[in-house]
Parts: structure tokens; C-alpha cells; sequence
């Protein structure tokens, strides 16, 4: 169906209709041609509609809580030079750290005092996290702690993969950042020849991981049908997470510095509004995926991105557990909010920020649900 019938069909529901996706047929999920309509839409009065539209479906298919995920930056050494990241390899003026196991299994208890259902492990392409320790990591947190473990350690073989696997992990991310497979070249130097992402992807969700991937919005050089390509990709994929965020010029990275001279908003326009319909896009083209209202966003918005994430169609959280003094040199690109706050006062302020969009925060692993 086309999106202009479907959208037609959801408008003539009425108020009612509209706001209740359960008890009205919910439209059919926009193509691509649909999706770039959005993308090019500007006029706020329509966009209230995707977003009321995404919300619904969200409503739906996933429900009001919103996961919490403990993120533990294990180590910001890396070892590759993408254009657009503060860890990568040769930047200098960096502090390189790395986390000793006791100090990740503090994290992950921590986590459980909280409350949270999963822990991810994040990590730039560290060698020193040889496939060994992290298996041994894995497998302390499940015997300690019992949380779901998801990681996030960048482009691994499958034989780490698998091992990790056994091990217990439940979930891998790696996102592509984006389906334009000459920028993503142009912007991820070395690795010639190896596995796409996509694919190292399909080959973790054969093994029993849950898969997760996403894009950065605003590239240098991206253009909207870039990202209802991506759009396209992450349903084909059938992604059981999706994380989303702006891109953010960093000034010691090459395109961070292209970007801050040529100004980054030539080809996608204002990132946060983009970040926003593609949020909500995601979320039609994936009713059921977990997708994190991600910490970008809250960075170009810090005092409203992550509500209006979660109200433009997320339904997970990442709180930051990584130890504060480690979290500075996590840099990844500058201003990241909660940079300096404590856990425990994030703690404090979580709930009431989920229950002032009437929202309730999850219980257990939330995994991906199928209906
Ligand atoms: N701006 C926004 N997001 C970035 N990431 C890396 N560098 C930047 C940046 N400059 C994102 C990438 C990566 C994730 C861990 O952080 O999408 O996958």
C-alpha cells in the first residue's frame, strides 16, 4: 500500500483512531519512496504526524517501558583511523585507558543495584581485549550478575564471535553507519577485503546473538536517499536493535574537521530534526525492534533529546556506568553529556525523566519481542 493511501486511511481514523493503534488497523509501514518523502518533509504540522504516527506503532508493538542498559566503556584504545571518531588510532592528545576486569565486574554489580537488565560492553578495536579475556569477562558477569550481555567491540572474527557466544553473550552491535558503501570507504580506511558488516551481522544472528546496528545522520557527503536506502536495510536485515544518532564533528578527526569548515548541514539539513524522522521511520520500518534514544542526541539537545527520542519512536536508554574518570577520555566525539555526573545521580534523575513522558521504565533483559 502506498504511504499516501495508508497515511490517508490513518487521518480519516480521527482522533480516536489516531491515537489509539490497537484498536485502529495501524497503516502499513511506509516504502522507500514514502520514506524519502518524509525525509524531505520540513512543514511541523505534518511532521506531528509521523511523529504521533511512530509513537503509536511504538505504543503498540513494543509498549510504555523503556529499557535501561548499563554501558561500560571497557577500553578506548583502538587500533583503526575511521574519519569520524575521537578514539581512533594517532590521536595523541589522548589518554588511552583500559579496564581491568574487577573494575567491569563492579560496573556490571552496579547495573543490578540499579536495576538495569543488561550490561553492554563497549570498546574500541582493542587487540589487548584478546578473545580470551573477554570470554573470561563474559562469563564472570553471567555467574556474578546474571544480566544480559550485549556487546559492542567493533569488527571481531567469527571464531571470537562464536567463542563469546558460548560464553553467554546474548547480543552483538555493530553499526554500519552508513549503506552508502563508497562513503562508508571513504570515512573507514584499511580492512580491504574483509566481511561487510551486514554480513558479519547475519553471521552473529546464526550463531544466537541478537543483532544491532544503526547510522550516524548527517555525514559529510550523505544525501537523504542514503538514508531511506539505510531505512531499507536495517528491515531487510530484520535488526533486533537499532541505534541512531546525529553525527558530531570532532575537531581532531579528519571529517569532523571537514565538516566544522564546510559547514555539516549542506546536504541533510538541521541533524537533530533528521535524527528524529529517521528515529520514527525506524520505528515503522521495525515495529518490534529495541531502539535506544541514543546519547548523540542528547548531546545536540541536552535539555530535550532524549525525551523526544522516546516519544518519537525509542524505547531503550544506555545510562553510562562507565567510571567517571575513565568516561572523560571515552571521547568519541565532544560534549557527550553526563560526562562528569556520577551514576548515582543519573540514577536519581532516570526515573523521573522516563515518568514525565508517562512512560515506566522495564523490567528483566528486554530482549527483542515477537509477535
Ligand atoms: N558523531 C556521532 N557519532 C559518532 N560515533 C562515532 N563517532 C561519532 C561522531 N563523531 C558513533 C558511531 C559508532 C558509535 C559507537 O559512535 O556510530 O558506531
Amino acid at each position: 500500500m502506498r504511504w499516501d493511501h495508508s497515511l490517508l486511511r490513518w487521518i480519516a481514523a480521527g482522533p480516536g483512531g489516531r491515537g489509539d493503534a490497537m484498536a485502529a488497523p495501524s497503516p502499513s509501514r511506509p516504502d522507500r519512496a514514502e520514506a524519502l518523502a518524509w525525509l524531505h518533509e520540513s512543514d511541523p504540522a505534518r511532521l506531528e504526524v509521523l511523529w504521533r504516527w511512530a509513537d503509536d506503532v511504538r505504543r503498540a508493538r513494543v509498549g510504555d517501558e523503556v529499557h535501561l542498559r548499563g554501558l561500560i566503556e571497557v577500553s578506548n584504545n583502538c587500533h583503526r583511523q575511521c574519519h569520524y571518531c575521537g578514539l581512533r588510532a594517532g590521536i595523541r592528545e589522548l589518554s588511552r585507558y583500559r579496564m581491568t576486569a574487577d573494575e567491569v565486574a563492579v560496573c556490571a554489580r552496579q547495573a543490578v543495584e540499579y536495576g538495569f537488565g543488561t550490561v553492554v560492553l563497549q570498546a574500541g578495536e582493542d587487540e589487548a581485549l584478546t578473545a580470551d579475556w573477554v570470554e573470561g569477562l563474559i562469563r564472570r558477569i553471567k555467574e556474578e550478575t546474571g544480566l544480559a550481555v550485549t556487546l559492542s567491540l567493533g569488527e571481531r572474527s567469527s571464531a571470537e564471535l562464536a567463542a563469546w557466544r558460548r560464553a553467554g553473550a546474548d547480543r552483538y552491535l555493530l553499526r554500519i553507519e552508513t549503506s552508502n558503501a563508497e562513503l562508508f570507504a571513504r570515512i573507514h580506511p584499511s580492512k580491504a577485503g574483509a566481511p561487510s558488516r551486514a554480513d558479519r551481522l547475519l553471521l552473529a544472528r546464526e550463531m544466537g546473538y541478537e543483532i544491532g546496528s544503526g547510522v550516524m545522520v548527517g555525514l559529510p557527503g550523505q544525501s537523504l536517499e542514503d538514508l531511506a536506502n539505510d531505512l531499507d536495510l536495517f528491515a531487510r536485515l530484520d535488526l533486533d536493535m537499532i541505534g541512531i544518532g546525529p553525527f558530531i564533528p570532532h575537531p581532531a578527526t579528519p571529517l569532523g574537521r571537514e565538516a566544522l569548515q564546510r559547514s555539516v548541514a549542506d546536504r541533510i539539513g538541521d541533524r537533530e530534526l533528521m535524527t528524529y524522522k529517521m528515529l520514527a521511520l525506524t520505528r515503522l520500518a521495525c515495529p518490534e525492534a529495541n531502539i535506544p534514544s541514543t546519547t548523540a542526541l542528547a548531546t545536540i539537545n541536552v535539555a530535550a533529546g532524549r525525551e523526544l527520542g522516546l516519544q518519537r519512536g525509542a524505547n531503550v536508554v544506555m545510562p553510562n556506568l562507565t567510571p567517571p574518570k575513565y568516561r572523560v577520555l571515552y571521547e568519541v566525539y565532544p560534549g557527550k553529556p553526563c560526562t562528569h555526573e556520577t551514576a548515582d545521580a543519573l540514577q536519581g534523575r532516570l526515573d523521573s525523566r522516563i515518568q514525565g513522558i508517562g512512560r515506566r521504565r522495564g523490567s528483566g533483559p528486554g530482549g527483542r519481542r515477537r509477535s
